[in-house]
């Protein structure tokens, strides 16, 4: 039965270009799940976008001497493009500065608001006393109170992740000046998430077997201690506050993760729009058979198995204190949050500042998108912290992608293009023929069954079994040695396509644009798998923005073991990935020290 799947992929900060940590964790294993959804005849609706507003995006502008929305602009580009290379298959890409997500967002907030779940408070406020203004968050900085690192910020401790006022940093100095600020009173907006500790505890509880065991421990160890948490800040860049009073305040803003996890929603909304059909967000959204899948990094564990799941029951109006529902209706929560462990660079943690990085964009200048996203699902941290090499990266593009996957392919299209022209009919089977290809089929609903529960690592491995066991094959039947006897030669012609195509089939969703080219090889016409593409759009005729979609429906890829044609013709084929010089690695090493 064909179900709704709504995939909500975590937004990038759009300040700066991803690097290969970031993409393992929201990137490939969101694009790989949701490939396989579609292809098993689901409905997907996969949005995200980039995340724009708030401190860490203001904080990068000061550096680079430009305004945040000048910032925003520029790496909302920049990530579309990387992450289009990557091939992630996006309903839509967007961003957090449209109209749409503006209006979504204080929707929210008024429907929180309205049932009791938001509240002000007073609360101490930094202010520079030589000015007597108000020193906004991220001019903040000093020791954190949590683990000790000197250089966190007053809105978060970059080190530990934790959230932080800027009155619990140990000895704060202003950014500006060095001068110690004095603290005052000033208002802010709390969410109440103690009165979701009952419904977020049956909800988590719910998920026990379900879930990745270190997502759901983490996420029933955060309910331990649940806090009121401020929602909004001294900022004068992100979402205005919708009350009176509140929303000419040039300095009082939503909180950046407030409005973030949002961006879901209002995506929704604005695919349904573009669409044509401005209701058809719903289907994802209110029907009680629709799945919610989010996928991330483990920092971000905290807000969407905790905050957003409170969000969305206090604007549905389920939490302790009742309320009704808002104007959108009542909304479902995630169903699983999928979330990686981190990714480390050579033994270090990824850093821009000191060059342990490798951006999309450089990665894919000088390899194959396929390449990584196959090194990411097969040996990504998918359930623990993982360290990228590059003497890996070379060991397992040319041994498992080249020597294995992309040799299968080249050698038998390759032989029966050359003595056949076509796809061979085959003469009777010999045992060791039917076992192959009862293998190959039977694989589909194993693999099929792993990629659903996002086990990736087991998906790709067992697919790969069968391409290792067709290799063992052709190396037994030595096709290549059977010239006198051509009716052998095309039965075992005839098998090895029927895997490759069945492995092709099965390899989809983790290297599409491989995929695709296997599929033309065969003689398939039309599309086999749809790829992502930008378009420039506009909002009634503002400044044109790239979004990310793409036409993931009418390709001919489909779940499902389908036989080879006789006759069908085939050309001689090209090679499906590029083998590396081992000396790559040095380069690598070379350019990673700066
Ligand atoms: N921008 C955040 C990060 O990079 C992720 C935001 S996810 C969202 O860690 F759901 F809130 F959008
Ligand atoms: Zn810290």
């Amino acid at each position: 039965m064909s179900q709704h799947i709504l995939t909500a992929v975590a937004w990038p900060y759009a300040n700066g270009p991803r690097h290969i940590g970031h993409v393992s964790g929201f990137g490939v294993p969101s694009d790989v799940f949701s490939r396989y959804q579609r292809m098993a005849g689901n409905k997907v609706l996969m949005v995200s976008g980039t995340d724009e507003h708030g401190t860490p995006i203001q904080v990068q502008a000061d550096k680079e001497g430009v305004t945040a929305r000048e910032l925003a602009d520029r790496y909302n580009r920049v990530i579309a493009e990387d992450l289009t290379g990557l091939g992630l298959s996006y309903d839509l890409f967007t961003r957090t500065t449209t109209k749409n997500h503006y209006a979504v967002t204080q929707e929210i907030f008024k429907g929180l608001y309205a049932n009791g779940y938001i509240f002000p408070k007073t609360t101490m406020g930094a202010i520079s006393p030589s000015t007597g203004r108000t020193l906004p968050d991220r001019y903040i900085e000093g020791t954190c109170p949590i683990c000790g690192y000197d250089g966190a910020r007053g809105d978060q401790c970059d080190n530990c992740g934790n959230q932080l006022d800027p009155i619990q940093l140990i000895n704060p100095k202003s950014r500006i000046n060095g001068e110690t600020p004095t603290f005052v009173e000033t208002e802010h907006f709390m969410l109440d998430l103690p009165a979701f500790a009952g419904v977020l505890g049956s909800y988590l509880q719910s998920k026990q077997g379900e879930w990745r065991p270190n997502v759901l421990k983490f996420a029933l160890n955060l309910l331990g201690d649940l806090q009121p948490r401020a929602i909004s800040r001294d900022l004068d860049w992100g979402v205005p506050i919708p009350l009176d009073g509140w929303r000419d305040q040039p300095n009082k803003r939503l909180y950046v993760w407030f409005d973030a996890v949002i961006g879901y929603l209002s995506a929704s909304v604005e695919w349904a729009r573009r669409s044509g059909d401005p209701d058809a967000w719903r289907q994802w959204w209110q029907n009680p058979d629709a799945r919610g899948y989010y996928f991330m990094g483990k920092d971000n564990i905290v807000f969407h198995a905790e905050i957003w799941p409170a969000m969305l029951l206090g604007y549905s109006g389920q939490g302790d204190r009742g309320g009704s529902a808002g104007s959108l209706g009542a909304l479902q929560v995630p169903s699983e949050v999928v979330s990686s462990e981190f990714l480390t660079m050579e033994g270090r943690k990824f850093s821009s500042s000191r060059q342990v990085v490798i951006y999309v964009r450089d990665f894919l200048a000088r390899y194959d998108a396929d390449a990584l996203r196959y090194y990411i699902a097969v040996a990504g941290p998918e359930n623990q912290d993982t360290d990228f090499t590059w003497q890996e990266f070379v060991n397992r593009n040319n041994g498992e992608l080249v020597a294995a996957w992309g040799n299968l392919v080249n050698r038998s299209i390759s032989m029966a293009a050359k003595n056949f022209g076509a796809v061979p009919e085959p003469g009777d089977l010999t045992d060791a023929d039917r076992a192959l290809l009862e293998r190959s089929r039977k694989a589909f609903a194993p693999v099929g069954e792993e990629l659903g529960r996002s086990r990736f690592k087991n998906a790709i491995t067992e697919a790969f079994d069968v391409v290792r066991e067709a290799n063992k094959y052709l190396a037994e039947q030595e096709p290549w040695k059977l010239k006198d006897d051509p009716a052998r030669q095309k039965s075992i012609l005839h098998v090895a396509l029927q895997v490759v195509d069945d492995a092709k089939t099965m390899l989809t969703p983790f290297l599409p644009s491989s995929a695709n080219k296997v599929f033309a090889m065969l003689g398939g016409e039309g599309v086999w798998t749809g790829m992502p593409e930008m378009r420039e759009v506009d909002e009634d005729g503002g400044t044109p923005y790239p979004v990310i979609t793409g036409d993931y429906e009418s390709g001919a890829a489909r779940w499902e073991h389908r036989p080879i044609k006789p006759g069908t013709p085939l050309a001689p084929p090209v090679p499906l990935f590029k083998k590396l010089d081992p000396k790559v690695v040095d380069d690598e090493l070379a350019r990673l020290t700066g």
